[in-house]
């Protein structure tokens, strides 16, 4: 092998291998205990009404955590079924050995990509008379039932049959031979308001225009259909919501999206993300650091380099905001998060050195830092921090 830059030869067996040679904990990388998920899926479910089934809801490969991992445990916890948000989330997760129902709660409109989905032994959601009929031809293309869930606005309007179109186009899709209604859906915009109780609220108005629905189509009792509303904060409301199958993300993972928990449970949060002091300087008063010298040391200053950055998805308008935790103690972010590295004050500490490793959300001792407040002090939503994390980052499965 001869090197590009220099001409020299060089015989070395051979690259690494990513999986096996190089260290994962090398420069940042998130940590994923499915034991939590496990345990929190049991909680949950020891909250609903009885009966009804827990779908795990791992899109975005499961809020960040890795789908595969999230899923596995959540079965082992007792959920029945999977939700993901694509095709391809759907088939990756099918290929990947899991045996439950996968239903894929974004919409596939495409003859190819039903085609595919229904090969997959995925289920889609339905939103519209059109979709509902390819399926029905792909099924009798087969000779067989295509299964699918359909959704209908209740007042979110994003997908779902129209709700006052709803009974109507329902009488039509009766007669369809070539399809199985497994489900019939709706989806909460704001069960994780403060008002979500009061029954003129969004929420209550949306439960109460999906039990006059049901009650319009008129469902046989002996029909097998399962009837499904609540995500995470749907479900923690109270039992009106549960139905016959949950779908449930975010407490899953350990955070509550509500302010007002039920203090019976105490979630366990499944991510860490730990990152290795890259580098240490020593820097004098009045010497500003980072981009646009938004910082500017007060005192002489010792600064800790962390290998993470802005390109990993700590978003860049935290800068300056937060902690990360060092041996139970707390140290502060100082100057502008760059893309790969961000700086932190360790003046306090004698123990930090190079290849320390730092937790920027987890806890470590009883110091504990939540996606929570990372979403509220960069004025998002939980939700947005999981999901913003990159494919740079690994994924270190802990047990
Ligand atoms: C259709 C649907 N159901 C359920 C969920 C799970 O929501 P949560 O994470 O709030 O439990 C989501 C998430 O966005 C969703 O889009």
């Amino acid at each position: 092998m001869q090197n590009r830059q220099t001409n020299q030869v060089f015989n070395f067996d051979k690259f690494p291998n990513f999986e096996k040679d190089v260290d994962l904990k090398q420069r940042a990388w998130i940590e994923v205990k499915g034991k939590a998920i496990e345990t929190n899926v049991r909680q949950l479910r020891s909250k609903l009404s009885k009966n009804c089934q827990f779908m795990a809801v791992v899109k975005a490969d499961g809020y960040g955590h890795d789908a595969k991992v999230v899923s596995e445990y959540a079965i082992k916890g007792g959920a029945s079924e999977l939700g993901v948000a694509t095709l391809n989330e759907g088939i990756k997760l099918r290929s990947s050995g899991v045996k439950k129902p996968i239903l894929i709660l974004g919409n596939l409109y495409t003859k190819r990509d039903l085609n595919i989905c229904f090969k997959n032994d995925l289920m889609p959601t339905i939103s519209s008379l059109r979709e509902c009929l390819i399926c029905n031809n792909i099924g009798k293309h087969f000779g067989l039932k295509f299964p699918l869930h359909l959704k209908v606005d209740t007042g979110m309007s994003r997908l779902g049959f129209e709700s006052n179109k709803f009974v109507q186009q329902f009488e039509k899709i009766k007669s369809f031979e070539n399809i199985l209604i497994e489900g019939i859906y709706s989806h909460l915009s704001s069960a994780d308001e403060a008002n979500a109780l009061d029954p003129k609220s969004i929420t209550q108005l949306q439960r109460l225009k999906f039990n006059e629905l049901l009650k319009q189509i008129n469902l046989d009792r002996n029909n097998e259909i399962k009837i499904h509303f609540a995500n995470s904060a749907g479900m923690l409301i109270n039992k009106d919501f549960h139905f016959h199958m949950v779908r449930v993300g975010l407490s899953m993972y350990g955070y509550s999206p509500l302010e007002k928990i039920d203090k019976n449970l105490s979630l366990k949060p499944a991510l860490s993300l730990k990152v290795k002091v890259a580098f240490t300087r020593t820097i004098d008063k009045d010497v500003s650091v980072s981009y646009g010298g938004k910082f500017v040391s007060h005192r002489k200053t010792k600064l800790a380099v962390l290998s993470i950055g802005y390109a990993d998805g700590v978003p860049r308008n935290l800068s300056g905001k937060i902690n990360v935790i060092h041996n139970n103690k707390f140290y502060p972010q100082v100057g502008s998060i760059t893309m790969d590295q961000m700086m932190v004050d360790i003046t306090d500490s004698n123990e930090i050195k190079v290849g320390s490793t730092m937790v920027l959300l987890g806890s470590d001792g009883d110091k504990t830092i939540s996606p929570l407040e990372w979403a509220i002090k960069s004025d998002t939503i939980p939700w947005e921090i999981l999901c913003s994390f990159k494919n740079r980052l690994p994924k270190v499965q802990l047990d």
